[in-house]
């Protein structure tokens, strides 16, 4: 790496400019008090050290038993970490660190409604409280080691509480995002063979009570289609002692979790010391299929990698207060809400609402009230209370020492806004770069040692090699200026270990693309492909361009374009359909649908909000298309292929189609285009 993003004190806070490059510099107080404040760190985590290097991350937990072999590599692409060794995820997020921190918040629960008051779990009441909902699911639920469980619930205490009593078992908690609908849910319990799901009746969100015990009726009907019983159904209540859904209870499937818990108070249960190679959980995420895959993730690589990065990355001491305001129902939740924050025995915030409500001045009241003092959150969430507040964060008394931004590319402009208004120029940025296939971070600067690029995620973090490769699996080099597929030269801990239940696609999704030769034992021939584009600039820092699957990024959230295409194939009078990214000045990118009927139909009766409700149904309102055109015909290749390109240049308002010369039916291209652009 260059030695431009060499950082003295002198050149705190100073934004420098290289050319079109633009640096600011963390300030010496910062650098102080950084974890990794030594440029020595990455000789240690050089590829001459991997991989022994990660026996660093592995040693900031309590292991039962120690491991034997740091990276077993017997079976490419199937990696193995720490194998030998024993551990148990909740002891290390909860037990250990009672000694120390038993009267410590573990978890700052802070409801939507500003006059309900935020409760303060400490590490002492969540071992109590987890061991409780173990012990429940274990004596009540059945559930056994290797189990899987699903938990579609909102952003609540509840919800860390119920995936640590999963891990205590040694059961594979799949959590499904709160807001997908009750069909989603089934789909990926029946993916997962999940018998038990854990829900909550209600929560807020945007000032409404919302029911959300009536997913959970939907969920197991649908699952029951597919032929899977869901056995038990276990209910929290929102307000405890009362209901907040009027959709009723289903006798000897569902019960109230709160009423049942008392029958277990002061029950403890003994953590399950697992093997590190067991699956600690399944997060479902959207590929080129319609079909989400179970990303599966394992405990002792992958607690290992988050305790690690979070400390490094987030720089997270045990004095901090963690905000990061993402839903636990993605991974950037389960590993930097979750996991991450609560191995270090840290204090995190869970936060139940939508960042405006009431107003945009929401956020920087709670950083005030909790102290907050390391911020994390999305360019969606950013630009939305850039819009709605841009001088909220002004009137009040927070300091943030450190912030994130991950989940989408940043325009340097809004960047500038987070630094300077929300961060009020005290605070370094990472803007980190990964996947829920990665389980934690992959690029992003080190806090105190590298400079800050307004839109650029920097360099590999500690121990990880990105590369882009072109077409045919050439280098491109850094500061070429050309763009190719972002992949990573090495395993790391918190790589994911495979597709639940589908193998071979993990192959051929993620590794099949750039490996030179399928007998090779050694991992040098194994490049993980991320699926995104980037290009990497002089000084190594890795710009990220998108996706170059068929996956769409709306506000942050992972989409399938094939997933939003089948939901409006499910309505009768549709006979094709195809989904195209468009820019957003608020969410990034968004889907816009374009649909054709079947001979004999046409628009009209609705349809266009029926197919807009059946997006709604089957996936979420996250995925509701921005608009819905009725074409009269789709632009095809003569192979019949779908011109997605073509569309996407509609929606964009672009002029310039490019190509259509290879169409059979080119004529149809100025007629979209009339509809569409004339729609708006
Ligand atoms: C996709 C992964 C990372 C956890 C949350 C999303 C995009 C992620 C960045 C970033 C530009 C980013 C990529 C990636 N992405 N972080 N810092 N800058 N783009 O996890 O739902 O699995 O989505 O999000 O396109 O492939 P995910």
């Amino acid at each position: 790496m260059a030695d431009q993003n060499h950082v003295t004190p002198s050149e705190a806070e100073i934004a420098v400019h290289w050319g079109e490059e633009e640096y600011y510099h963390p300030s010496p107080e910062f650098i102080a008090q950084a974890n990794l404040a030594d440029r020595k760190a990455y000789e240690r985590f050089s590829l001459e050290h991997f991989p022994e290097c990660f026996k660093e991350y592995a040693d900031l937990l309590d292991w039962d038993r120690y491991w034997e072999t740091t990276l077993d590599t017997s079976n490419p692409p199937f990696w193995k970490w720490f194998v030998g060794g024993r551990l148990n995820a909740a002891h290390n997020c909860v037990d250990r660190h009672l000694p120390r921190h038993r009267n410590k918040t573990a978890i700052h629960f802070v409801p939507e409604p500003e006059d309900e008051p935020i409760q303060h779990v400490t590490y002492q009441e969540l071992y109590l409280r987890v061991n409780e909902f173990a012990a429940l699911l274990r004596d009540f639920a059945g559930v056994e080691a290797g189990d899987r469980v699903t938990i579609h619930m909102p952003m609540v205490a509840e919800l860390p509480i119920a995936m640590l009593a999963c891990a205590r078992l040694g059961a594979i908690h799949s959590v499904v995002f709160g807001g997908f609908s009750g069909k989603a849910a089934a789909e990926r319990m029946v993916d997962s063979g999940s018998r038990v799901l854990v829900t909550m009746d209600a929560y807020y969100r945007n000032g409404k009570l919302l029911d959300h015990k009536e997913k959970a009726d939907v969920t197991v009907a649908e699952a029951a289609k597919e032929g899977l019983t869901v056995d038990k159904v276990l209910v929290w209540q929102r307000h405890p002692g009362r209901t907040s859904s009027p959709t009723p209870l289903v006798e000897g499937r569902d019960v109230l979790v709160n009423d049942l818990l008392k029958e277990y108070r002061h029950r403890t249960v003994e953590p399950v010391s697992m093997p590190a190679e067991d699956p600690l959980f399944l997060m479902y995420t959207s590929g080129s299929t319609g079909k989400p895959k179970g990303a599966q993730h394992s405990i002792g690589g992958y607690l290992s990698y988050v305790a690690g990065t979070t400390k490094y990355y987030q720089d997270l001491h045990p004095e901090d207060v963690y905000w990061c305001m993402a839903d636990i129902g993605w991974i950037t939740g389960h590993s930097y809400i979750v996991y991450g924050p609560l191995a270090l025995g840290a204090s995190t915030v869970v936060y139940e609402g939508v960042p405006t409500y009431p107003d945009a001045g929401r956020p920087w009241r709670i950083a005030e009230e909790l102290g907050v003092n390391i911020f994390h959150t999305s360019p969606t969430a950013i630009r939305g209370l850039r819009k709605a507040g841009p001088e909220e964060p002004g009137k009040y008394h927070y300091h943030f020492k450190h912030m994130t931004t991950v989940g989408e590319p940043i325009e340097p402009d809004v960047w500038r806004w987070y630094y300077h208004v929300v961060g009020k120029g005290e605070a370094v940025i990472v803007d980190t770069w990964w996947q829920t296939e990665t389980g934690g971070f992959l690029c992003s600067t080190a806090p105190a040692l590298h400079a800050m690029k307004p839109g650029s995620a920097g360099p590999g973090v500690l121990g990880v090699y990105p590369v882009v490769f072109d077409e045919n699996g050439n280098e491109i080099p850094a500061g070429s200026g050309r763009a190719g597929y972002l992949c990573i030269r090495n395993p790391w801990p918190g790589q994911f270990q495979t597709i639940w239940g589908d193998p071979d696609r993990y192959v051929r999704t993620y590794f099949a693309r750039f490996n030179k030769d399928p007998g090779s034992q050694d991992w040098r021939d194994w490049p993980y492909m991320a699926g995104d584009g980037a290009m990497q600039a002089e000084d190594g820092y890795i710009r990220i361009l998108g996706r170059i699957d068929d996956v769409i990024n709306v506000a942050g959230h992972r989409l399938g374009t094939k997933e939003i295409e089948n939901a409006a194939l499910s309505v009768p009078e549709v006979a094709e359909a195809a989904v195209v990214a468009a820019r957003d000045e608020l969410k990034g990118t968004v889907p816009d649908l374009y649909v054709s009927l079947h001979p004999g139909y046409e628009a009209g009766d609705g349809l266009v909000k029926r197919i807009s409700e059946a997006v709604v149904k089957e996936i979420s309102p996250i995925a509701r298309p921005r608009s819905i055109h009725i074409v009269p015909d789709m632009p095809k290749t003569r192979s019949g292929k779908i011109m997605r390109r073509i569309l996407a240049a509609i929606s964009n308002g672009s002029d310039d189609v490019g190509d259509v010369t290879t169409l059979a039916n080119p004529e149809v291209v100025e007629t979209i285009r009339a509809m569409a652009q004339g729609a708006r």
